[in-house]
């Protein structure tokens, strides 16, 4: 902790406080406030916590001003064109890029955690048919406790570190398995001679009737957005996991808390919440119409895949999908009409005042799901690849969390209901 300091003086009392600036090793300095209630007995108002910081973390590092982000140190645009998901994963676990043993090691216990109990599959089947991707997933994943909780001692590292393993490798065969009883197909078992995106899209489209080749660049693409989606500091599904976590609750149950978190339209709902945006516009020629809508407060359309709570600038993952989006359509061969839809949503709602001044740019899931589709994955499963990549990032902070447990989260309120009254018979109401 440095010697910088913000002095409060309370206009009533006349008393002052020192609240200590703690500057971690990048970003803005954050005040200690801490001792406030004690010393001056206020508490602090921050809906939706735009100005709080709620932990430490040494895991990952943005800049929403200068639209940087980093893991573990390592700049986003060098992770994508460089690494793959499992090395990716690895980093946001361990803290460094991982030697050739270690990820050999790393993925090889993934690969082997992959399949999941038997029973599971059976309790799939209980959902109906036409179940959303996310409810099922999250009801899964929370079941999983079911399966691990008497022998799960969460102050044990290593019984953690197994948690976050199963974790990760399970939840690309929960997320295709949702996928499969919304289509009435048999159940895909992982395999293991496949890569971990390859793997995931062999168990979401083969069928036993014929042979079934993953497509490399298919593969590629999908690790590439699993690497951009990985983790992205104290977002609300993260802060989500973080907050149960704080309880000592299990971890599955912490994770299936962050997936129902990030199902949200205004988190990670917003990649389907685009598709199906681009579609209801339908034309070029709406646009105007559309991003006319979006300004008007009367109307509670807005244009999803714009906006960020942190980034006031392009969001970095953003221009790497952008990019990749050209590639992989002209790689696969593919033509969409979307992708004109949505150039032509982005360059006009770029020039536009309204947009301008409120530092609007399109942020990560604004092309995702042009790719997503270009893959053939259904637009009800987009929120679902989001929660395989962004596992990793919940994982991470869990058991960072975990490591270094603080008191349990509790936030406070200010309390605008009635003052006391006395009960009233019913009789005399
Ligand atoms: N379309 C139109 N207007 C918008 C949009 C949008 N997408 N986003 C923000 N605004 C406007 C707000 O109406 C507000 O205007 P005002 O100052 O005149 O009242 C101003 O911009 C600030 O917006 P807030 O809602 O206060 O910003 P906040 O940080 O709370 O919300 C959020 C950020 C939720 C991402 C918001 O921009 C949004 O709803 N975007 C669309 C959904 C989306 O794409 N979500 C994905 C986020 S990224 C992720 O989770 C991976």
């Amino acid at each position: 902790m440095s010697d910088r300091k913000l002095t409060l003086t309370d206009s009533e009392s006349g008393k002052t406080l020192d609240l200590p600036v703690i500057s971690g090793s990048e970003g803005d300095p954050t005040l200690d406030i801490s001792g406030l209630h004690k010393e001056l007995g206020y508490f602090t108002f921050d809906p939706g916590y735009g100005t709080t910081a709620s932990c430490k973390s040494d895991i990952t590092f943005i800049d929403g001003e200068a639209g940087i982000l980093r893991y573990r140190g390592y700049p986003i645009e060098q992770l994508a064109e460089n690494s793959s998901f499992l090395e990716v994963a690895y980093t946001l676990l361990y803290g460094d890029l991982p030697t050739k043993g270690q990820f050999a090691g790393f993925e090889r216990n993934i690969t082997y955690h992959t399949m999941v109990h038997e029973k599971l599959n059976t309790f799939m089947q209980g959902f109906q048919y036409n179940a959303h991707p996310m409810a099922i997933l999250s009801g899964v994943v929370g079941s999983m406790a079911a399966f691990y909780h008497d022998k799960l001692d969460v102050n044990d590292p290593e019984q953690r570190e197994l948690a976050a393993k199963r974790l990760i490798a399970k939840m690309p065969t929960i997320a295709a398995a949702a996928y499969r009883h919304s289509m009435g197909w048999p159940s895909a078992y992982p395999k293991n001679s496949l890569g971990y995106s390859e793997r995931f899209l062999h168990m979401m489209f083969s069928v036993p009737a014929e042979p079934y080749e993953v497509n490399p660049v298919a593969a590629r693409a999908l690790d590439l957005l699993f690497i951009l989606h990985a983790d992205h500091e104290q977002n609300a599904s993260t802060s989500t996991v973080r907050l149960v976590g704080s309880t000592g609750a299990n971890p599955y149950a912490c994770v299936a808390a962050g997936i129902a978190a990030l199902w949200g339209p205004a988190h990670g709902g917003a990649n389907e919440a685009v598709l199906n945006m681009l579609n209801q516009i339908g034309s070029v020629d709406n646009v105007e119409k559309f991003v006319k809508k979006a300004k008007d407060k009367n109307d509670p359309f807005r244009l999803m895949g714009f906006g960020h709570r942190v980034y006031k600038n392009y969001d970095p993952r953003a221009t790497i999908i952008r990019k990749q989006c050209h590639e992989v359509l002209a790689e696969l061969g593919k033509q969409d009409e979307l992708l004109d839809l949505a150039m032509e949503l982005e360059r006009i709602a770029l020039e536009d005042d309204y947009f301008v001044e409120r530092k609007l740019y399109p942020n990560v899931d604004f092309y995702s799901g042009i790719i997503y589709k270009a893959l053939g994955i259904p637009t009800s499963m987009f929120t679902a690849m989001f929660a395989i990549g962004r596992t990793v990032g919940w994982v991470s902070q869990w058991l960072e969390q975990a490591a270094n447990p603080t008191r349990i989260g509790r936030p406070r309120q200010v309390y605008t209901g009635a003052g006391e009254r006395g009960y009233v018979p019913i009789e005399n109401r």
